[in-house]
């Protein structure tokens, strides 16, 4: 049965950080995550590939929620350090001709019109191929380091944001298109009654603008976000172009999906313009018998590092799981970080959240890439689309290769992928179907 092709990106776990440094498979450097070759490659490969995108995810700060130290965070490379992802993209951009980069910027550490700047800037580089993971923050760590006491309320960050947005648009809006004339002969640069200041008064912000950029090849970059909660979907419904989404099955997959759909909707825009990626960390290997072994590897990883796990829990929920035992279901948690987040660990006990991993309750995408590549056709039939966020804990170039080389591949025999990219733009290519 033909079925309708889906989109393929990747979700760059740990940010600009240090990637597979106790990996056999690591490579011989691990001095080397400073240097942005090894996500360079990550991008040339994945354009070989034809996926949509790479997102960098991104934090700002040494966490210390975990034992309230910054002990395990630093030991274990816990989500720390990381190096500034806009400053990694412009390589990633330069290497490449067709892929799109996002880079996570947070609502509550850039001032707009700084944020509405750099991702204009990012869209003149790369030809129209920038996103911006639109996230408004989560860890007190975080907002300390900015000067506040805390995270503003979760929801009021929400709401901020939507103010933020609404002026970054009207500063990215400030330059008409064809502005920038640059006629030689009259000796005219930017055509003065094509830009406008905004004046922006707000509850939260003020601008004058105009943004002293011109309007960049895309006019507005990608907007990438990923909240999960009634209020981060609402949000996400009103202004993403694509949403990364983390589901533990497939039936909360296609609930998450219709949910955003609908609203999307209701907000007067067109549903198939926000293209859902659910997150997956599939394990493919020549064999059925090596790929299960590499599942029994990882599940042993987990839990010999089990204290790596809790405390990257801890630092997006800003819960000390420390406090909890093991094995002992946790009562009903709240969150003023990943407030989604925290409401799935709800009534399970830590040990089964690690040992649970990113791993789908229902199919378990492991064995050969042909197999893999089925479970993600029906996975797809049953939800109705949009795509996958490949993400993967022990990042090595031998993992980049085999979804590249292996199960890309399969994934194209069917049908289920493009070969080639439709498009020179990233919102274009996201559009294409
Ligand atoms: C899969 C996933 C990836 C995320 N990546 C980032 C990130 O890179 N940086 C960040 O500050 N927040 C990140 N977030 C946080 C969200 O953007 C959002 O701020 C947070 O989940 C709180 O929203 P919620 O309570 O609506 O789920 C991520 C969330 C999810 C679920």
């Amino acid at each position: 049965m033909a079925q309708q092709p889906f989109h393929m990106g990747w979700f760059v776990m740990k940010g600009y950080g240090p990637k597979g440094w106790r990996n056999q498979w690591g490579g011989p450097n691990p001095h080397g995550w400073v240097k942005p070759d090894l996500l360079v490659h990550l991008a040339k490969e994945l354009e070989r590939a034809a996926f949509d995108y790479v997102m960098i995810e991104d934090s700002c700060n040494v966490p210390y929620t975990y034992k309230n130290s910054h002990e395990t965070y630093l030991r274990l490379a816990v989500d720390s350090p990381k190096l500034d992802p806009s400053v990694l993209a412009p390589f990633m951009m330069q290497a490449t001709s067709r892929i799109g980069i996002i880079t996570t910027l947070s609502t509550t550490e850039y001032n707009p019109f700084l944020l509405a700047r750099l991702t204009n800037a990012l869209d003149h580089v790369s030809d129209g191929r920038a996103g911006w993971n639109l996230v408004t923050g989560s860890n007190d760590g975080g907002a300390q380091n900015f000067g506040h006491e805390r995270q503003f309320p979760h929801d009021q960050r929400y709401d901020m944001a939507d103010e933020y947005v609404e002026l970054v648009q009207k500063l990215w809006d400030s330059w008409d298109a064809d502005a920038m004339v640059i006629d030689q002969e009259n000796e005219i640069f930017a055509d003065p009654a094509k830009v406008r200041p905004v004046f922006h008064e707000g509850k939260y912000f003020r601008s004058r603008g105009p943004l002293s950029a011109p309007r960049s090849p895309q006019g507005h970059p990608v907007i990438c976000q990923a909240g999960g909660s009634p209020r981060g979907r609402q949000f996400a419904a009103r202004w993403a172009d694509t949403i990364i989404a983390s589901a533990g099955s497939v039936a909360a997959m296609k609930a998450f999906r219709d949910d955003i759909r609908q609203q999307a909707v209701a907000a007067g825009r067109n549903p198939d313009h926000i293209k859902i990626m659910f997150l997956i960390a599939p394990i493919v290997d020549e064999f059925m018998d090596s790929a299960l072994a590499r599942k029994q590897a990882r599940l042993k990883e987990a839990e010999t590092h089990i204290e790596f796990h809790l405390a990257n829990m801890s630092r997006v929920t800003g819960i000390d799981f420390s406090k909890y035992d093991l094995d002992e279901k946790l009562p009903e948690l709240t969150s003023n970080g990943h407030l989604s987040v925290a409401k799935g660990y709800s009534g399970r006990t830590p040990r089964e959240i690690v040992m649970q991993g990113r791993s789908l309750k229902d199919v378990d995408l492991v064995g050969t890439p042909e197999r893999v590549a089925a479970q993600m056709a029906e996975i797809m039939a049953e939800v109705g689309g949009d795509g996958f966020l490949v993400m993967d804990p022990e990042f090595t170039r031998r993992y980049i290769t085999e979804i590249a080389d292996g199960l890309t591949p399969a994934l194209q025999k069917m049908g289920l992928v493009r070969k080639t990219y439709e498009h020179a733009m990233l919102r274009d290519n996201l559009r294409a179907f």
